[in-house]
């Protein structure tokens, strides 16, 4: 099937935002002011979302309800602070394709991926290796050593790598399977990203998920920049669990809380292995605070504290808006922003610049990675000073996502202007 087809001039731009049927979305968020006071071109939703304008009502809310009725809240809040969690549950199912009893938010990414090797890294002598992506983010690495050390293990032969080949940056995916094929037999647990941070490449999780499972491996992924950016469909592909964060597309702010998936098929293993806390006992006899711990069925029984109110209230703000919207609306105008941004870039090919992030929108979610050479730090400040928004990953990839719910095809525009004339001036 032939592509979209995108035009150079300014004026293309401005009608595509004006047929765009999303566009008034932008409306409902926060949009950082640049030096000259004019909005800034905020490419950088993959690192932190931007605010949504019913935020501080909702966390008002909440600090209202705390004022006026203290600890009865707990009960008889506006939205009850007992359950509050489960406010967030059927909307985080929507977006990450799952069950609602197969998903829970709570704790952060990196404390959600160690629960989860708690009871799904279970390596034996002949089965203990932890399969990964070279590149991967680093807080993942450090769990997933520190986990293989946990059991007994040494990284250096139960820590297997998947790397891209010689100056390539994106992992072929006939080296994954083949590797997954060759090797399974050895692999306890399989955790890739769902897309990855530094190359924005998207894997196939259906078919890693029936690879993985074919040689008898755990798949576990990490979805931090998956979730909120592209379909997933985490139920139907099987996977064992998932984690992410909510502050990049989900926009639910700094440190926000983060999400966990457990597939139904381990919803009742009361058997697993697990580091408990008294909020995923049993909540019918949580309060009978007694010291045997009796696991609630699905995500849930993984809890481990009282839910954090004020970060789920911002959360619950924007997953509203994800619910009106839907992840299907927002992935086709993804796709199409994100390939005016490459065609723009490709206008001008150029050898101070590569877009390392594959060109296939199945194989991408909303970034481009722009590998840019030396210089990268003073490129990117450049375009901070002048109000265009994205970052910088060592040593010299640059990141930029349009995001659909609050990004345009002028800001796509700007972007891409700006940053070919700061590329030509360095
Ligand atoms: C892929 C990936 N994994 C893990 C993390 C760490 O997340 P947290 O600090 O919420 O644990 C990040 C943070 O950006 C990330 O991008």
């Amino acid at each position: 099937m032939a592509g979209p087809v995108f035009e150079a001039a300014r004026e293309y731009a401005e009608a595509m935002t004006a047929r765009d049927p999303l566009a008034g979305y932008r409306e409902r968020f926060h949009i950082p002011r640049a030096p000259d006071g004019n909005d800034c071109v905020y490419l950088c939703g993959h690192s932190l979302g931007l605010q949504p304008k019913t935020v501080r009502a909702n966390v008002e809310q909440e600090l209202k309800d705390w004022e006026q009725l203290g600890v009865e809240a707990h009960f008889h809040a506006q939205h009850p602070w007992m359950p509050y969690h489960r406010f967030l549950t059927e909307q985080t199912a929507r977006v990450i394709g799952t069950k609602p009893e197969e998903v829970v938010v709570m704790n952060s990414l990196t404390l959600n991926l160690h629960l989860m090797m708690v009871s799904f890294y279970r390596p034996s002598a002949g089965r203990h290796r932890i399969l990964i992506e070279a590149n991967t983010f680093p807080s993942d690495q450090y769990a997933v050593r520190s986990q293989i050390r946990f059991r007994g293990f040494d990284p250096a032969s139960s820590l297997l790598e998947l790397r891209p080949r010689a100056g390539e940056v994106q992992l072929r995916d006939e080296d994954i399977f083949s590797l997954i094929e060759r090797e399974g037999q050895s692999i306890a647990l399989i955790m890739l990203g769902g897309v990855n941070y530094f190359s924005g490449q998207a894997f196939d999780l259906a078919a890693i998920t029936k690879a993985g499972h074919a040689q008898g491996c755990v798949v576990g992924f990490d979805l931090a920049h998956a979730a909120g950016n592209i379909l997933l469909n985490l139920h139907d592909w099987d996977a064992d669990f998932a984690v992410w964060c909510t502050y990049k597309y989900l926009n639910g702010g700094p440190g926000c809380v983060g999400g966990c998936f457990v597939h139904e098929r381990h919803a009742r293993e009361w058997d697993l292995p697990r580091f408990a806390g008294w909020w995923g006992h049993d909540e019918q006899s949580r309060f009978r605070m007694r010291p045997d711990f009796v696991p609630m069925k699905g995500a849930e029984g993984w809890q481990l504290s009282n839910p954090s109110i004020l970060t789920m209230a911002a959360l619950r703000a924007s997953l509203d808006i994800f619910n009106e919207v839907g992840m299907q609306r927002l992935r086709e105008k993804s796709i199409s922003l994100t390939g005016y941004l490459e065609f723009l870039l490709n206008q001008r090919p150029s050898s101070r610049f590569t877009i390392v992030t594959p060109h296939e929108p199945e194989r991408r979610g909303a970034q481009l990675s722009l590998q840019i050479g030396e210089g990268a730090g003073v490129v990117q400040q450049k375009l901070a000073a002048a109000g265009v928004l994205c970052d910088l990953r060592e040593p010299d990839i640059l990141r930029a996502a349009p995001v659909p719910l609050y990004n345009t095809y002028e800001d796509v525009y700007r972007f891409a202007e700006r940053f070919l004339v700061t590329l030509e001036d360095r």
